[in-house]
């Protein structure tokens, strides 16, 4: 009953995983040109390293994408957070307790990677709260009823697997290496998500109208959170030769689309376009495309969401400052005493 489409793309990820330790016994005879190595490398699925000489763009993409993705998972700890003291049950707020404390996780995790790049955690985080970086456009939106929570973890984490599960085959190894712990988490979230839909769907016709809402207001921005069209999309091509991106914007938006035509047959809830039908040429399903003048509008700043989510990480930021000077001292104490 868990919309298992999902199963394919745990494969995947583990695949990508006996891959990646494969790799790093494989034998390449690359020039000693710097750039010739890199290429040589890259081409044979093999991955650049922090040691590793690489193109100045090719850090810079990395940087800016990883904090992208760090960020995403720490802003989006708050519309699900907005519901752990008002889940209906103590199992549902352990599970959802769980589940916004796995988001610190992979934050974390990413945040470790583009370390690894060269920048500082801190020069990241100062980027987020200072608007140099974005999030994703996603966690923009209000968290409305306790369906809205089902509908993050079914719509919501069901896209970030889609866009990730690829990612784990990028080619810079911490940040495959990251995005693998993190696929496999991110299906669990999915789980409880469908779950949630699920209990409601088949409960009181409140319940079901409740989950049904959710369900027409996530849909396309879930859609949207795939990027805009491949028509415009500037950083594809290049991000797609270096192999850190491995399928286009709208090859990954037809995957979750299709995948989840099935799923909501099992939830018995409808997916809010009267034009999704399948198209039998394409063999794929042909749907409404989301509206990406508004999504250009939430990443401009102008989403329901955008100012609060800012103001509240600004505010534990600074909240934090106490935690992250008592740390250092005791760092410097025992740089000291080694001494
Ligand atoms: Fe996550
Ligand atoms: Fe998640």
């Amino acid at each position: 009953m868990y919309g298992n489409d999902f199963a394919p793309l745990l494969e995947q990820v583990d695949s990508a995983e006996r891959d990646l330790q494969q790799a790093a016994g494989r034998d390449v005879a690359a020039g000693t040109d710097l750039q010739d190595y890199f290429d040589t490398i890259v081409a044979a699925d093999q991955k650049i390293e922090p040691r590793d000489w690489m193109p100045e763009a090719y850090r810079k993409t990395l940087i800016r994408q990883i904090a992208q993705h760090a960020h995403s998972e720490i802003i989006g700890m708050q519309p699900e957070g907005n519901w752990i003291s008002r889940a209906p049950s103590l199992k549902r707020k352990a599970i959802l307790l769980a589940k916004v404390q796995d988001e610190a996780g992979h934050g974390l995790y990413l945040y470790a990677a583009a370390e690894t790049l060269g920048v500082s955690r801190d020069e990241l985080v100062e980027m987020l709260i200072d608007g140099r970086q974005k999030y994703s456009s996603i966690f923009n939106y209000p968290t409305l009823t306790w369906a809205d929570v089902g509908a993050i973890g079914w719509l919501v984490d069901g896209a970030a697997i889609v866009n990730q599960v690829p990612l784990c085959r990028c080619s810079y190894g911490p940040y495959a290496r990251a995005m693998i712990r993190v696929c496999k988490e991110e299906s669990f979230h999915q789980r409880q998500g469908f779950e949630i839909l699920h209990t409601l769907s088949h409960g009181t016709p409140e319940q079901k109208a409740m989950a049904q809402d959710a369900v027409d207001r996530w849909w396309y921005p879930s859609l949207a959170m795939f990027g805009p069209p491949d028509t415009d999309s500037t950083h594809s091509e290049r991000s797609m030769a270096w192999k850190i991106k491995r399928f286009s914007n709208d090859e990954l938006r037809q995957r979750f689309v299709d995948m989840c035509v099935q799923q909501a047959e099992v939830l018995d809830l409808r997916i809010p376009d009267p034009d999704l039908r399948w198209d039998e040429e394409r063999g794929h399903y042909a749907f409404t495309q989301p509206d990406y003048d508004e999504l250009m509008r939430v990443i401009k700043g102008d989403g329901p969401c955008n100012q609060e989510r800012m103001a509240h990480r600004r505010r534990a930021h600074e909240d934090g400052a106490w935690v992250r000077e008592a740390a250092q001292a005791y760092a410097g104490k025992r740089e000291k005493s080694a001494v």
